[in-house]
Formats: C-alpha cells, sequence, structure tokens
C-alpha cells in the first residue's frame, strides 16, 4: 500500500513539474507581460564607471536611491552593467568577478530587493562584451543564463550587441526573449542593438525597449569629434530618436540611451536633457554618482511634474509640431492620459531666445492620440514645470528661454 502510495506520488511529481515547464513553451513568442508599462527608471553604472566598478560602488549606489528620495521619485531599477563578470566555471555557468563582486550578484539582488529596489543586468548577445571583450557574452549560453540571472534574482536584463559577427539581430534577441520567458520571472528585456537593424520594426514583441542609437556622449551638441571616433550629444540622440514615435508605447519603448544629468554639463544643458528624455517617454537611466551629487543635479532628477510627462499612462512620446529656425526653436506637444498637454520649447541655439507665444498657431490634431489641442475654442490654465509660474492661454505669452535650455508648460483644460 505504502509503495503504491509513493509511486502515485512519483508519477504526480513527474508530471506536475515539467507541465509548468510545457505551458511556458506553449507560449514561446512572448515577453514578459506587466513590466514597463510606463518608460523604466533606475540606475546604470555606465555613464559614470564605465568598466571600473565593484559591489561597493552598487550597495551605495543601492543606499542613496532611497536617501534621496530618488526610490521614492520612481528609480527602482538598480542595473550592474558590463565590467562584473569573471570566467565560465566548468560547466559553462556565468559567474561574477570574484575580486570586484566577491559577495555575488544574488546578494546585491537580495539588497536591493530588501531596500525595495530592483536588480538590473548587463548580458551580450555575442560571444564576448564590448567592454575590452569581456569573455561571458551569452551566445550559446542563452538558456542557462537567463536560469542563472533568475535564479540570482534579476528583473532586468540589458542585453549588448558585440562580438556578433554572423549572428542575427532579430534572432538573437528572440532567443534571450524565449529564455527569459522560459524562467518564469518577469524581466524587462532591454535591447540594446544601438539602433542597426532598426530594432523599433521588430522588436515590440521580443523587448521592452530598445536603444536608438550608439552610445550618448556628455555634452549638449549633435556630434560630438573626438581623435578618432564621434559620438552623438544630447541634440544628436533626440533628432536620431525623435521620427520614432509611432513605435513605442506602454511595454516596449525607444531607448536614447542613459542619462548623463550630473556628469558635467552646466545645469541649463542637464534640464534640456532631462526634459527632452521625458518628452520622448524615453526610459530614465541615471547615469551619475549619486553618492555625490550637487542639490541642482537631485533637484532636476526628482521633478515629479517632469518625471509625470515621462510616466504618463497613455505612453504616447511628444512630437514636434512647429520650428522657429531663426532662433534655433523647436515646439514640442506631448498628450497626457487625462486630456491635458505637456508643452515644452527647446532652444537649440547658442544664443538666447525671446519669443511670444501666439496660442492659435499651435492649433494641431496628434495622429497618434488623435486629439486637437483647440487653442480657438479651448482655454488651458498652465504650469511652467521648472520655474512654477502660473496663467493662461487666454492671451498671448511672452517667453525667455535661454540658450540650450527649455521652459515647459503642463497645460490643463479649464473649466473640466
Ligand atoms: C555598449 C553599450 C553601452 C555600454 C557598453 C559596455 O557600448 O551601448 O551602453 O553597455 O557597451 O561595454
Amino acid at each position: 500500500m505504502k509503495y503504491k502510495l509513493l509511486s502515485i506520488l512519483a508519477v504526480i511529481l513527474m508530471f506536475s513539474a515539467p507541465v509548468d515547464a510545457q505551458r511556458r513553451q506553449r507560449e514561446y513568442g512572448k515577453k514578459a507581460e506587466g513590466v514597463a508599462l510606463t518608460p523604466p527608471m533606475g540606475w546604470n553604472s555606465w555613464n559614470k564607471f564605465s568598466k571600473d566598478i565593484n559591489e561597493d560602488i552598487f550597495y551605495g549606489i543601492a543606499d542613496a536611491l532611497v536617501e534621496t528620495g530618488l526610490a521614492e521619485a520612481g528609480y527602482v531599477y538598480l542595473v550592474v552593467d558590463d565590467g562584473w563578470t569573471g570566467p565560465r566555471d566548468e560547466r559553462g555557468f556565468v559567474t561574477a568577478n570574484p575580486e570586484t563582486f566577491p559577495n555575488g550578484i544574488k546578494a546585491l539582488a537580495d539588497y536591493a530587493h530588501a531596500k525595495g529596489l530592483k536588480l538590473g543586468i548587463y548580458g551580450d548577445a555575442g560571444r564576448t562584451t564590448c567592454n575590452v571583450g569581456y569573455p561571458a557574452g551569452s551566445a550559446g549560453h542563452e538558456y542557462q543564463d537567463a536560469y542563472t540571472f533568475a535564479s540570482w534574482g534579476v528583473d532586468y536584463l540589458k542585453y549588448d550587441w558585440c562580438g556578433t559577427t554572423n549572428i542575427n539581430p532579430k534572432g538573437a534577441y528572440t532567443i534571450m526573449r524565449d529564455a527569459l520567458y522560459a524562467t518564469g520571472r518577469p524581466i524587462i528585456f532591454s535591447i540594446c542593438e544601438w539602433g542597426g537593424s532598426k530594432p523599433w520594426e521588430w522588436a515590440k514583441d521580443v523587448g521592452h525597449l530598445w536603444r536608438t542609437t550608439g552610445d550618448i556622449c556628455c555634452a549638449f551638441g549633435e556630434l560630438i569629434h573626438f581623435a578618432t571616433w564621434s559620438q552623438s550629444g544630447v541634440l544628436g540622440i533626440l533628432d536620431k530618436t525623435k521620427p520614432l514615435r509611432e513605435y513605442a508605447g506602454p511595454g516596449h519603448w525607444n531607448d536614447p540611451d542613459m542619462l548623463e544629468v550630473g556628469n558635467g554639463m552646466p545645469v541649463n544643458e542637464d534640464r534640456a536633457h532631462f526634459t527632452m528624455w521625458c518628452m520622448l517617454a524615453a526610459p530614465l537611466m541615471l547615469g551619475n554618482d549619486l553618492r555625490d551629487m550637487t542639490q541642482e543635479t537631485l533637484d532636476i532628477l526628482t521633478n515629479k511634474e517632469v518625471i509625470a510627462i515621462d510616466q504618463d499612462p497613455l505612453g504616447i512620446p511628444g512630437l514636434v509640431v512647429k520650428e522657429n529656425k531663426a532662433l534655433g526653436l523647436e515646439f514640442w506637444f506631448k498628450p497626457f492620459e487625462n486630456g491635458d498637454w505637456a508643452f515644452t520649447i527647446l532652444n537649440r541655439s547658442e544664443k538666447d531666445a525671446d519669443y511670444v507665444i501666439n496660442w492659435a498657431d499651435f492649433n494641431f490634431t496628434d495622429d497618434m492620440s488623435g486629439r486637437s489641442t483647440d487653442f480657438v475654442r479651448m482655454v488651458y490654465s498652465f504650469k511652467e514645470l521648472w520655474t512654477k509660474e502660473e496663467g493662461n492661454t487666454a492671451k498671448a505669452k511672452a517667453v525667455h528661454i535661454p540658450s540650450h535650455d527649455v521652459v515647459c508648460y503642463r497645460l490643463s483644460p479649464m473649466g473640466r
């Protein structure tokens, strides 16, 4: 009798465990659902620390995220970028560098989780990672690595594109998408392929965000020239990302790369950079040293009214409705779910600008939301979200926009 019961139990166990795996296999073709419904927010080590990372930095940044109020403002993903891996072990499992991460990634994830944060990690679709060709790219190890990351409690994977000769981007990212899904853990999948294969055209069901360009450089201009290469600054990345608005939405975002706020640009440029990333509905990944930042930087990063532009659940990126080339101005609108509009004037030029806003000049209908500003029939109250100045659109408004800066209004229909 005892033997019979045991055999029944064994049969139940034999079939019940694989059932879940089988169910997930049948559902191949899916990415984790219910995550990144608004653009992910957090911190990533690359822009500030490059490959020179160790676990102390991450423990310190985790503390700083909470103590500064940044976590409360929404920045919850603590992402370990390139430079964390040691060699694969004899069974092919990826390991953390024992010298710089002696306690390993799981301990860091546990620490982050205990603070209400989430942990992200960096991987690569090729055989090596980008930075000095660290060996632990995931090619050929996708399921093994996805399993490892999930078992460590990883919540976010940034998956890079170095060492990928003869590998097809859509195929490679789809394999990792399926591998992550098979773990059963809801892991945000960040595609970092730099825009070469136009991931916005194929990645909606593969990842939750995709880089639109190469790496950002900490400068405001369009293209910044170095000795042997050039890199886009804030304006260059903005220009490459703005035509892609139709591809983004809840769960699938254009990623114009991580923020450089607090890394050396003047405060006006930091403010403009941050505001424009919010107008794009971009992921907001901080890239500065949060353990040592000025109050000015913190004030930019925690401006909740500007963050609300980025995080609005409608998830429709902004667009340029009008330009004034002589003054170097761009006029951007972004619809809010509740019928409000974000209205930002970006001054791209080297000179300050004085401009009179005649609201009726900005009547337009947005194809994506189907909404019209209708300034002729509608009056909106406005609030400038950096100076907090308030007023309404019943009459024209004179405005001063310093060089490389913005004014950013939230317009709310009056009498609603
Ligand atoms: C690429 C990515 C960067 C960063 C580095 C790490 O350049 O685009 O964001 O992850 O690799 O080596």
